[in-house]
């Protein structure tokens, strides 16, 4: 069997590992933007191509078996319905099931027109003056959200808390604008399997967007991720998240009555508030670095779940039940003003996973671009062996680069509880 895989990531890497740990053992190919040195080790071959030149990607698939989607980008634009039209099996949603994520205002109007629970109050903005007067007259102590509908790379929503901040933000931006409330809590992802009807849902894990230590600094992609032991975090219960799965099931059902079928990952990213989850985002793949946490976790067989997504038939996915923690190391600078830099990895010395995501390989020279470079996975008992085994793993990457050593420390996770009882009680 013949599997190509889009992407050049971290996330990729991961799902590469998935897809090569198959009993189908595939062949597996890659349409890659750079040359991720992980991916290729699996790989037979490989095209280096921009992943949304769909009809580039769409000529090298022709004679996949199956073609697996990581990025969102090439989804938005409508890869799988290029593939489809060519009579190429493909794991991912058609352009218009990948609004989802595409179109921030549509989707919030989408969940707000279908009842769906988790919505927050929001405001739709085609001309950012009317924006700009919307957060005059409604900024107040709790802040706002501002979202740009279209893709930013995880990047573009930011917290205002007075006019001023909203007013500089605004300028920075072209086109329409979600304003919404600001949620208080804990924010968690739900990644699931989806054949447009059954969601097969991974365990819970929590992503640290800031930059720097304390959850200071400015929103990247993510920084890393933990899941613990179960499929739920130490500040949630299981009712959270079942909460959560019933809203991205209800969205599923909601999209297919609409003629909508969501094939696929869905990626729900949750604000747990004291009234329960609320929906910060939904995404239309895997998260980076949440499918580092979760794929390594994955007993099911990871192209039978894409195979019978793709043909209606899904059924439940098993999870290793271990604590995971994903440390992502990144140029000094990142996000702002990352420098390019070679580095060295050690890997005869490292136990824990190693991912590599955007990263040049020339001749076994490594090299980072301006974003993430390679991110350790530690897998464990508990979360703070595998927090140890991540930070072991960290010793052995050298360069001008750094990484966030408080994820999934103890101190980091008790005020995350902390923090949950404080919203609860209020
Ligand atoms: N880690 C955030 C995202 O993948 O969107």
């Amino acid at each position: 069997m013949k599997v190509l895989l889009v992407g050049s990531g971290g996330r990729e890497h991961a799902m590469a590992m998935a897809i090569a740990r198959s009993v189908e053992e595939p062949t597996l190919y890659a349409a890659m933007k750079y040359k991720n040195p992980g991916i290729a080790q699996l790989c037979e071959d490989y095209l280096l191509v921009n992943e949304t030149d769909l009809e580039k990607v769409a000529d090298y698939a022709r004679c996949a078996d199956l073609v697996v989607i990581g990025p969102e980008a090439p989804l938005a634009e409508g890869l799988v319905d290029v593939l489809d039209h060519r009579g190429v099996r493909a794991f991912g949603p058609t352009r218009k099931a990948a609004a989802i994520e595409s179109d921030k205002g549509w989707a919030r109007s989408f969940m707000s027109e279908k009842g769906i629970r988790g919505c927050p109050t929001y405001a739709l903005f085609d001309d950012l003056s009317d924006a700009d007067r919307f957060i005059k007259d409604n900024i107040d102590e709790e802040g706002l959200v501002i979202k740009p509908v279209g893709l930013t790379g995880g990047k573009g929503v930011v917290v205002i808390n007075s006019y001023s901040e909203g007013k500089d933000y605004l300028k920075t931006l072209r086109g329409p604008v979600v304003i919404e409330e600001c949620l208080s809590g804990e924010e968690f992802t739900v990644q699931a399997f989806v054949d447009g009807s059954v969601l097969a849902p991974a365990p819970a894990v929590q992503d640290h967007k800031r930059a720097f230590e304390g959850d200071l600094g400015p929103n990247t992609g993510g920084m890393g991720s933990y899941t613990d032991k179960s499929y739920i975090l130490p500040f949630m219960n299981k009712d959270d998240y079942r909460a959560a799965v019933t809203i991205m099931q209800d969205t599923i059902n909601a999209l297919k009555s609409e003629g909508i079928t969501f094939k696929g990952i869905l990626y729900g990213q949750f604000m747990l508030t004291r009234t329960g989850p609320m929906v910060v985002e939904f995404n239309c793949r895997f998260g980076d670095p949440e499918a580092m946490n979760i794929l390594p976790l994955l007993k099911s067989d990871f192209i039978e779940l894409a195979e019978s997504a793709v043909d209606g038939t899904l059924k439940q996915a098993d999870y290793e039940l271990r604590a995971t923690v994903c440390k992502y190391v990144v140029p000094a600078g990142y996000p702002t003003n990352p420098k390019p830099t070679e580095i060295t990895i050690d890997t005869d010395h490292i136990d824990a996973a190693l991912f590599y995501a955007s990263v040049n390989d020339r001749d076994g020279a490594i090299t980072t671009t301006t974003s993430r470079a390679v991110a350790v996975l530690g897998v464990a008992e508990t979360i703070e062996n595998a927090e140890h085994q991540a930070e072991r793993a960290l010793q052995f990457i050298k360069g001008d680069v750094f990484a966030r050593h408080d994820i999934g420390k103890k101190k980091l996770i008790e005020s995350r509880i902390e923090h949950m009882k404080r919203i609860r009680d209020a």
